[in-house]
């Protein structure tokens, strides 16, 4: 229910189509071969029952926002309670179960309560207007407003000096990804095309400024968390905002533009997913379905292409009209806003500094902000390899050692990868900004996992030279280290990576380090081509349609040999397996009960404030005949706390055995649902204010399959959340607390 879909076909996910040819392993064919900041503990006031925060529930825009006509004022700050004590004892989950359900609305455990922080289209700066939410707000408003599509965020404290506390309870700036749109809501009838072409240029710039980045100022008042609508923080980094690149691949002639003839800069981002963060105060933004935003109509533009071209354009799948047909509004600006999504060669005989034509080539790339200098240009670390990034978790941070960041590449068949800084961790370099960027992520060694059928894996090394990297490999010959990093899903292959069941969030748990990779689901897993660590292929029936492979996912967790994240090797199990929990022992293999089954598991982040506490969210389309998507609360165990297991695969004809490791099954004590969302929504991104007793968390996409001949029929669209009634649906952050003003989840 991912809404990366295509204009021209809705129906294709665009997360779902692999475009990894090669023959590594999935390898049936190798298994022959074989801290705590506090004490956090015991009971919450979880209660029987649930609480609902329904269409009009409580919250409202920033300080000074204009009221909203449907959502009720917010209320007036409440004195803040006494905050009830970290719990004694070894730790629980401290909240009662929330039921699947498909109701429009977000529900959580009793004795907690969500409300509605920040929507889209909420102004982001003194004088905007109120969102009217009927697609007729003015199109140059929307770089101060928020995007669509939240998802990837972190908190970041901040003290009364206007620096980074990550401590900080009451005060902070809020940055969160806006990863893509749901057009049908956006303008007053859906997008406006004719024969394939967007004729409302203001309809696209629109869209231009809903992807990217928001940095707000967000404030605790009582008992109440709001936005501040007029912070001097607050901004919006779009797809127009320009960008610098730095690591190998800058300043080389793949990346020059007609925008950029030197290769140093481009403008903007887009499908920023999952994110990541560094020990020095600044945000990692993640590139993740970039490719399908360009247009490369193959029949015009194959001609005028090399043969390495076209076998990176391949492998990355940059072919066809685009998804939102940005490149087609005529006429063009004379800085080619709309041509450049346009990455075929455009001035036959010219060269890369004519056209957009390496325009792709300036996408797929994590991206650092400094959200606490709003006037900072974002820059492209390249080092750290072009895929569709997932997301970019930092391991962790030791003085003296080297700094790692795990990063999940999501697509079918795809790889994990992790970067591994060469300079070691200097504590004095917290608060240095994009300089210290320059110092960490330009330099170090870019490994891809290969997970081996005994329970260990490999980090292979992508550098030209080493692991089969170099001029003479068949698919795709290497001519230097940009070369490498802009192809490193080639570099990867040539190394022998693992194809894995789509690769989305990192996440690392403080209480030792260990990494764990949510593996949302994959459709292109075949029954002879499962492997030790992607290791089912089943039917999981969804009414009267099949859906095979894994659709339900799984999260692999491993550990780096010797607790060292700079280490080449790895001990891995699984951790959890999605399933329904009627499903048969061997679909079913963590034991899910109705308090705890899930799908497609995809956000995944460990609490700061309480260690060990892992909170897990879906992005499903599977399960959601009978839920809608959800976050779970988890206490998971470590690598190894299972068994080794043989699952018996069924693809309706045959059956066949597969070896794997299974983590212990959690029962109801380690996992537990937190929240169920709307209709149709994902629930993602999530992050905590420095005491851990707010929970921020994004609702993706509700209602995302209205569809656009029922636009003018508000009774038809699939959700109204969160303002109810006859609403257009809003993607939006929500804050959740707890009651007694507890720490969540315990
Ligand atoms: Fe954007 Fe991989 O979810
Ligand atoms: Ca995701
Ligand atoms: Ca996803």
């Amino acid at each position: 229910m991912t809404a990366n879909t295509r204009t021209d076909d809705p129906s294709v996910d665009l997360d779902d189509i692999g475009t990894n040819p090669t023959s590594n392993p999935s390898f049936t064919d190798l298994i022959a071969a074989r801290l705590s900041r506090r004490r956090l503990f015991g009971l919450g006031a979880g209660t029987a029952g649930t609480a609902l925060l329904q269409a009009c529930g409580g919250g409202g825009g920033g300080a000074g926002a204009a009221p909203f006509p449907i959502l009720p004022p917010a209320p007036a700050p409440a004195p803040a309670p006494a905050p009830a004590p970290a719990p004694a004892g070894p730790m629980k989950l401290g909240f009662n179960a929330v039921a699947k359900s498909l109701a429009d609305v977000v529900t959580v455990p009793a004795g907690y309560t969500a409300s509605v922080l920040y929507r889209l289209g909420d102004p982001t700066a003194a004088g905007v207007a109120a969102y009217k939410n009927d697609g007729t707000d003015d199109a140059t408003t929307y770089d101060r407003r928020a995007g669509d599509h939240h998802d990837g965020m972190t908190f970041f404290g901040m003290n009364a000096s206007n620096k980074w506390d990550a401590t900080s309870a009451t005060r902070g700036l809020l940055v969160m990804n806006h990863e893509a749109i749901t057009p049908v809501f956006l303008h007053p009838t859906g997008q406006t095309a004719v024969s394939g072409v967007r004729t409302v240029a203001d309809e696209v710039l629109r869209e231009f400024y809903l992807h990217g980045v928001s940095v707000i100022e967000v404030n605790k008042s009582g008992s109440t968390w709001s936005y501040k609508q007029d912070s001097s923080f607050n901004r919006r980094v779009h797809t127009l905002t320009e960008m610098t690149f730095s690591g190998p691949a800058a300043k080389t002639d793949y990346l020059k533009t007609k925008y950029s003839t030197d290769g140093s800069k481009t403008r903007g981002t887009v499908n920023n997913c999952a994110n990541g963060t560094t020990p020095w105060g600044t945000y990692l933004t993640c590139e993740e379905n970039w490719a399908g935003y360009f247009r490369r109509v193959t029949a015009n533009d194959n001609a005028n292409r090399t043969a390495k071209e076209l076998a990176s354009f391949s492998r990355y799948g940059v072919a066809g009209t685009g998804r939102e047909l940005w490149a087609t509004v005529t006429p063009d600006t004379a800085d080619n806003l709309y041509g450049r999504w346009n990455t075929e060669v455009t001035v036959v005989g010219g060269t890369a500094t004519d056209d957009y034509r390496n325009g792709a080539n300036t996408y797929g790339w994590v991206v650092e902000i400094d959200p606490f200098n709003p006037t900072s240009t974002p820059k492209k670390r390249t080092a750290l390899g072009r895929f569709g990034h997932e997301g970019a978790c930092l391991g962790p941070v030791v003085a003296g050692k080297p700094l790692v960041w795990y990063m999940g590449d999501d697509s079918q068949n795809e790889y994990l990868y992790k970067f591994v800084s060469t300079r070691n961790w200097d504590a004095a370099d917290i608060g240095g900004g994009i300089a210290a960027g320059d110092k960490y992520m330009d330099d170090g060694k870019l490994y891809v996992a290969k997970f081996k059928a005994d329970g260990t894996g490999d980090w292979l090394e992508l550098k030209l030279g080493v692991n089969n990297i170099t001029a003479s490999y068949a698919s795709y010959a290497f001519a230097d280290a940009a070369d490498v990093v802009i192809n490193a899903r080639h570099a990867a292959d040539a190394a022998g990576a693992t194809k894995m069941d789509r690769p989305e969030w990192t996440a690392v748990n403080p209480k030792n380090g260990e990494v764990y990779l949510t593996l949302t689901n994959n459709s292109a897993r075949a029954i002879g081509t499962t492997d030790a660590a992607n290791p089912r292929f089943y039917n999981d029936p969804k009414g009267t349609s099949s859906q095979r492979g894994n659709p339900n996912g799984h999260i692999v967790r491993f550990t780096d040999t010797g607790g060292d994240p700079a280490a080449v090797s790895f001990k891995w199990d699984v951790y959890l397996f999605g399933a329904r929990s009627t499903a048969s022992a061997d679909v079913n293999v963590s034991a899910l009960g109705a308090d705890n089954d899930f799908s497609s598991p995809d956000g995944m982040w460990f609490s700061q404030a309480a260690p060990g506490l892992l909170w897990i969210e879906t992005d499903d389309g599977k399960y959601t005949d009978v839920t809608n998507c959800m976050l779970l609360g988890a206490l998971p165990g470590k690598v190894g706390d299972g068994a080794a297991r043989t699952i018996t695969n069924f693809d309706g004809a045959t059956t066949a055995q597969q070896a794997t490791f299974v983590g212990k099954a959690p029962g109801t004590d380690g996992l537990r649902r937190f929240l169920v969302g709307p209709k149709e929504c994902e629930i993602t991104g999530i992050a905590e204010s420095g005491d851990g007793r707010a929970l921020f968390v994004n609702i993706q996409h509700p209602g995302e399959d209205t569809k656009v001949a029922d636009i003018t029929t508000p009774a038809k669209f699939s959700s109204h959340w969160p303002e109810g009634g006859n609403a257009r649906p809003r993607s939006a952050t929500i804050v959740i607390t707890k009651n007694d003003g507890g720490l969540i989840g315990l």
